[in-house]
């Protein structure tokens, strides 16, 4: 008899695959690293010595990844960034390479995102979407770039997407569609900049529930069913998996792997068939009354 007993859970928080001190003297750029998954992947980096540069808008948000990166003891530098704007991500590296030296690594994990039918959607919330999640995750690695070439020094960029990439993510067009273009962004970067010691590779978190999430992603998982017995592994991701997966893509005992996007979700963008669930339309499972223009 085969037991049903689904994937073993994560070691426990705290413990690394890597050897300590495996990022001492190196600066980590994480934008959006103040909640939830950014802020798992910062921490994962400043356990193994990393000095932390965290990069986004709200101060509150700031002053929480902070806090979770002084509590490990290690050094953090935060810097108000809007990724939409190049001039505010020029001004933030300047920042991190006054106060820390050029970013080793780069991890482009800020993102937008809501649910939202596609015939509902606004111009300006598909362009704000796009804007933050595609245009941001290349202004920052432009920026990062860039610096390296001039400095001749080599780094490592990881952007942080999603597997709806691949398949289409009914109820997030805007987010899908922006994240595809992050994949396929990591495999023209990785060729483009690997002569220059530029490695880029992409990293998909599945579902990795956590407290920051915003109202609107909450809201959207509490309508579908108990999180666990729906993934192939019978357990959703802990954000510290995700920060050991960056922590060994951007080390160097990855640095072959180059225009690679890993996929941390248990197999669960796999599971399909052509006698899926019945189809409910994006409206009925948002409670959403009929399109009325
Ligand atoms: C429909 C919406 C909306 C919603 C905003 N808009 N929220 N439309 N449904 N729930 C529309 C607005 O009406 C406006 O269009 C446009 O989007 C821009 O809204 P603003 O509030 O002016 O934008 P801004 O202040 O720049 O904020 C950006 C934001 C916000 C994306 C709207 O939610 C945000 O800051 N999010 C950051 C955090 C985040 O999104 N995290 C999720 C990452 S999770 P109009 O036409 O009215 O001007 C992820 C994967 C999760 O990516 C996978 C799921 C399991
Ligand atoms: P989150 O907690 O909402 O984090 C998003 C972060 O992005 C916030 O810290 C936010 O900070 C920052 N951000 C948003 N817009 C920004 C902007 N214009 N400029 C600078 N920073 C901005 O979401 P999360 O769940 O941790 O998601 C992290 C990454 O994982 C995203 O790329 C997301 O698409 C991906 N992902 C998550 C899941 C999941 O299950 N959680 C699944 C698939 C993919 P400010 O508000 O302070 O700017």
């Amino acid at each position: 008899m085969s037991e049903i007993i689904g994937l073993p859970d994560a070691p426990e928080m705290g413990a690394a695959a890597l050897p300590a001190g495996t990022y001492d003297g190196q600066v980590v750029f994480v934008t959006g690293a103040g909640t939830g998954l950014g802020k798992a992947i910062a921490q994962e980096f400043a356990r193994l010595g990393a000095k932390i540069v965290i990069a986004s808008r709200k101060p509150e948000h700031l002053e929480a990844g902070k806090e979770a990166i002084e509590a490990l003891g290690a050094e953090v530098l935060t810097v108000s960034c809007d990724i939409r704007e190049p001039e505010q991500i020029a001004a933030a590296f300047d920042v991190a390479t006054e106060g820390f030296g050029l970013p080793d690594v780069l991890v482009n994990n800020a993102a937008a995102n809501f649910p939202v039918p596609a015939e509902d959607m606004s111009p300006n919330a598909w362009r704000t979407v796009v804007d933050i999640t595609l245009n941001g995750t290349f202004f920052c690695a432009r920026e990062f770039a860039r610096r390296h070439f001039l400095a001749g020094t080599p780094g490592s960029i990881i952007n942080v997407g999603a597997s709806y990439a691949w398949t289409g993510g009914p109820g997030f067009a805007h987010s899908a569609a922006a994240k595809a273009g992050v994949k396929n962004m990591v495999e023209t970067l990785a060729v483009e900049w690997g002569p220059y010691g530029i490695q880029v590779n992409g990293l998909v978190p599945g579902l990795f529930p956590h407290e920051d999430m915003t109202a609107d992603i909450q809201g959207n998982l509490k309508r579908t069913n108990d999180k666990d017995v729906v993934q192939p592994a019978m357990r959703v991701g802990r954000p510290r998996e995700l920060g050991w997966a960056a922590t060994f893509l951007a080390s160097p005992y990855a640095r072959f792997i180059s225009g690679h996007t890993l996929v941390v979700d248990g197999a669960n963008w796999q599971r399909r068939s052509l006698t899926n669930p019945p189809v409910v339309t994006v409206r009925d499972q948002m409670g959403k009354g009929p399109f009325e223009g």
